[in-house]
């Protein structure tokens, strides 16, 4: 099998598999789970050198998990994906699959935290998505028609601002969390969106403490901050609100929005079902790398859908020219996929819907 080391949008090393001429390739995190599964087992060359070797059983990758488990058995997450993404494209992408429903597309616009050195901002995203918009292109045209629109606003409140941006292509001025969320709520109505924030809370939890710039919340503090800020902009959507162990926290942030794990469950179904039993979340986010495995992905998609708990597949913040999680939003009916604006790596994805909303619609 060919098998090639390439760069992720963030410049790092990944793995790239070519599999019968169709290719897959891994993306990698940086405010990553404490409970992810393992990028690497040994290092990037062991275990490129490993690929190449292997004997690769015609297999479905979504129904046979100890076929294909039993062969990667000393490989880690990157190199599992990159290799599961080339055999799903092989076989068709969402054509492989039984589901024919286009997600809708949230996107972050402004952010800070781990995917910008010495931002003023402690929350990592914050995110749009459309909630008037007909088809899948309106809304992907919607958002980045705000993108470009926020970045002339910045100026103002940030004289200083330089176009700085994060990994994943959002803006990154120099303003606080709540100047953020001002901002969103006076465009919302305009341009038709519900605002969401990924709080990345575990990045800025230390010693028992959330610690901002201005002030240092202990946990039933922070909880009623978020609350309070649900309430006061009509947050739709927060993920990760409180640090990634704190399954009885989240119960009792408010279920108007939407409560995500992302840390917290890291695709992980054990995770989710405990999640479950305390009312911790009502939705979670769904990394493929965060497991290793499309089989657990679906198991873990079907699982929460059964539980009216809302998956949503999401990229990473150092991201490759892979569309696999596009053709898995599809053809596993998840509802949202949380895969940036801007930027040649989520545009290639988001166009990539696109072209499935289009073939579609001439059936
Ligand atoms: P990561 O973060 O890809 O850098 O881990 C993304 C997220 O927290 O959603
Ligand atoms: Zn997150």
């Amino acid at each position: 099998m060919q098998v090639n080391k390439i760069k992720n949008s963030r410049g790092e090393d990944t793995v790239e598999v070519n599999y019968n001429g169709f290719r897959g390739s891994a993306p990698g995190g940086k405010s990553k789970g404490i409970y992810e599964a393992k990028d690497f087992l040994t290092n990037i060359d062991d275990e490129i050198s490993q690929l190449k070797e292997l004997n690769v059983p015609d297999v479905n990758i979504f129904d046979d998990f100890e076929k294909i488990d039993n062969i990667t058995n000393n490989l880690g997450s990157t190199a599992r994906i990159a290799l599961e993404f080339a055999m799903f494209q092989y076989k068709g992408g969402y054509k492989f699959l039984d589901g024919r429903k286009l997600p809708r597309p949230l996107g972050n616009v402004i952010g800070g935290g781990m995917h910008k050195d010495n931002s003023n901002l402690e929350f990592q995203e914050f995110l749009i998505i459309p909630n008037k918009a007909k088809t899948l292109k309106e809304a992907v045209e919607n958002n980045l028609k705000f993108h470009a629109f926020i970045h002339d606003k910045l100026k103002k409140p940030d004289k200083n601002f330089n176009d700085e941006k994060t990994d994943e292509g959002a803006w990154s001025p120099n303003l606080n969390n709540e100047d953020v969320l001002k901002l969103l709520k006076k465009y919302s109505g305009k341009f038709k969106f519900k605002i969401g924030v990924d709080m990345a809370a575990s990045s800025f939890f230390k010693n028992n403490l959330y610690k901002y710039k201005d002030k240092e919340l202990t946990k039933d503090e922070q909880i009623d901050y978020i609350n309070k800020l649900i309430k006061k902009y009509d947050l739709y959507y927060v993920e990760d609100p409180l640090n990634q162990d704190d399954f009885l926290g989240f119960a009792y942030i408010n279920k108007k929005a939407l409560v995500v794990g992302d840390d917290l469950i890291v695709t992980n179904i054990e995770r989710l079902k405990r999640a479950m039993h305390l009312n911790a979340v009502n939705a979670l986010i769904v990394k493929p790398n965060q497991c290793g495995s499309l089989f657990k992905v679906k198991e873990i998609v079907e699982y929460a859908k059964k539980n009216n708990i809302i998956p949503i597949i999401s990229h990473r913040s150092g991201e490759t020219m892979d569309a696999s999680i596009s053709h898995l939003a599809v053809g596993l009916e998840i509802p949202i996929i949380k895969t940036g604006i801007f930027g040649k790596e989520r545009e290639y994805k988001l166009n990539e819907l696109i072209k499935i909303e289009k073939e579609l619609s001439l059936k």
